[in-house]
């Protein structure tokens, strides 16, 4: 049969799926394939083969859809970061919203659903305040790049190739970070090439540099560096701090994350200063933000206002409510909902987070947030709050279901869910459907040129 793994066939994409991938459907069979979009006519090798599905490697782009433009981005076609930077941004959010509405209908089984227009991304390069990239001991060469003998292949540091862990694009220019942030990656690269410690080998798991972490202040237009090895060498890293400090007066922070995990990613066993301040700080409308190496911030400084706003106008508070937020990170949303409620409290399992919000709260002269630290689920139970308004924005797993049962319990008259990924939004949402009405889900894009798509949903108790 034409579809068995290893086989070539000729394709039409009719659709994208959400994860990004072009979907063909010859004779209504489903076939995934990267980097395609609806209207190209391909030619795939079959990669994979299951039963109600295959998913396909692209070999030749036979006929180019209409919606295809050129990617502003020299590595798009390779890099895991903007896999839809060929599709114009107004059909990105087209399709974003199908993807809503097609994960609450067939995930959550929950029809009728309003689900409004997406909300543009302000910006849509430039736009991100925290980029990670990778170092490795082993680049990987572009099929143009293998043809040039000049190019080394002992150190990338970048952007993996999608669906690898070992794979390593080395980027000397990330559209979607503010130019100085290439800059300084660019001086990062020449100061590790020459230091003469080696960069880590994904397979060995042996190599000194790992991670380099870069955070942006939009407000204030402070850099923070975040140098992620796996052992302390004070020697080699505090010449590099100054460097990049008198170079670039804009970095404020310099942190070396220590880590000798094996496992890919950037938070260290422990962290230590190596110049200026321990945390960058940010504004976000009339508040400051302090917020240290390994805290979640959203990524997207404008979008993160237009959503924070849009959990306001959900929450509709008059100053008299007491607040519950679920997942609370840095105390981003209690603080910013503080002037219109009674009390907000915030719970979150990264205790550094948890610092970050008191401090935050303090910052801002805040006296009506309080934050505790654990797991949710071990937490919420103990806390004996009231609890008239709740906002849950969890990680992309979405809610623990003893938590959604807890949550029931509690019976907030509203939750405002704020989610990072239709699917488990949908999932949540439909195991909350026998206690609550879903009145609008209101999607807003903060990751421009991928699939990711952020939703905010209003609950309401019936
Ligand atoms: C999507 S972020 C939202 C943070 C915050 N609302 C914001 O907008 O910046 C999810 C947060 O949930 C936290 N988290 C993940 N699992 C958790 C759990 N089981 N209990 C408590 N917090 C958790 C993460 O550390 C992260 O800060």
């Amino acid at each position: 049969m034409a579809f068995q793994k290893g086989k070539t066939t000729e394709l039409e994409i009719i659709d994208l799926a959400f994860g990004g991938m072009g979907i063909a459907k010859p004779d209504g069979f489903p076939i995934f394939v990267d980097r395609t979009l609806p209207g190209d006519k391909v030619r795939v090798r079959i990669t994979r083969k299951k039963k109600n599905y295959a998913e396909g490697g692209l070999l030749e782009l036979i006929e180019s859809s209409p919606l295809r433009q050129k990617a502003p981005c020299s590595y798009a076609g390779n890099c895991g970061g903007c896999r839809w930077q060929a599709l114009p941004y107004s059909e990105q959010l087209k399709y974003k919203k199908q993807h809503v509405i097609d994960s609450l209908e067939h995930i959550g089984l929950l029809k009728g659903i309003l689900v409004k227009d997406v909300i543009p991304s302000e910006n849509i390069f430039g736009f991100r305040n925290k980029m990670e990239f990778s170092c490795s001991d082993r680049r990987w060469l572009s099929p143009e790049e293998l043809a040039n003998i000049e190019i080394k292949k002992d150190f990338g540091l970048g952007l993996h190739v999608p669906g690898t862990f070992d794979k390593i694009i080395d980027i000397e220019k990330c559209l979607i970070q503010p130019d100085i942030g290439n800059q300084i990656l660019n001086d990062i690269r020449i100061y590790i090439k020459e230091s003469g410690l080696p960069a880590y080998n994904f397979k060995s798991h042996e190599g000194f540099w790992r991670f380099v972490m870069l955070r942006n202040s939009a407000a204030f237009g402070t850099w923070m560096v975040n140098i992620v090895t796996k052992q302390e060498n004070d020697n080699i890293l505090t010449p590099l701090a100054h460097k990049l400090m008198n170079k670039y007066p804009q970095i404020t922070s310099v942190i070396n994350n220590i880590t000798s995990k094996k496992a890919s990613i950037s938070v260290g066993e422990y962290e230590k200063v190596i110049a200026g301040e321990n945390s960058i700080k940010e504004k976000l409308g009339d508040f400051t933000f302090e917020i240290s190496a390994n805290s979640f911030f959203q990524t997207n400084t404008k979008g993160a206002e237009t959503l924070y706003s849009l959990v306001s106008k959900y929450a509709d508070l008059s100053g008299s409510e007491h607040v519950l937020d679920l997942y609370s990170g840095t105390g981003t949303i209690p603080i910013w909902l503080s002037k219109d409620a009674k009390q907000v409290t915030g719970i979150e399992i990264v205790e550094s987070a948890v610092q970050d919000a008191n401090k935050n709260a303090a910052l801002n002269s805040i006296q009506n947030c309080s934050f505790h630290v654990g797991d949710i689920k071990d937490v919420l139970p103990s806390i004996h709050k009231q609890c008239d308004v709740m906002i849950i924005d969890p990680p992309r797993v979405g809610m623990h279901k003893d938590v959604v049962e807890q949550v029931i319990a509690l019976a907030p008259k509203k939750i405002v869910y704020v989610s990072c990924n239709p699917a488990t939004l949908a999932r949540d949402i439909s195991m909350l459907q026998s206690q609550y009405k879903v009145v609008e889900v209101q999607p807003v894009d903060m990751f421009p040129h991928t699939f990711h798509i952020e939703s905010v949903a209003l609950l309401e108790l019936v």
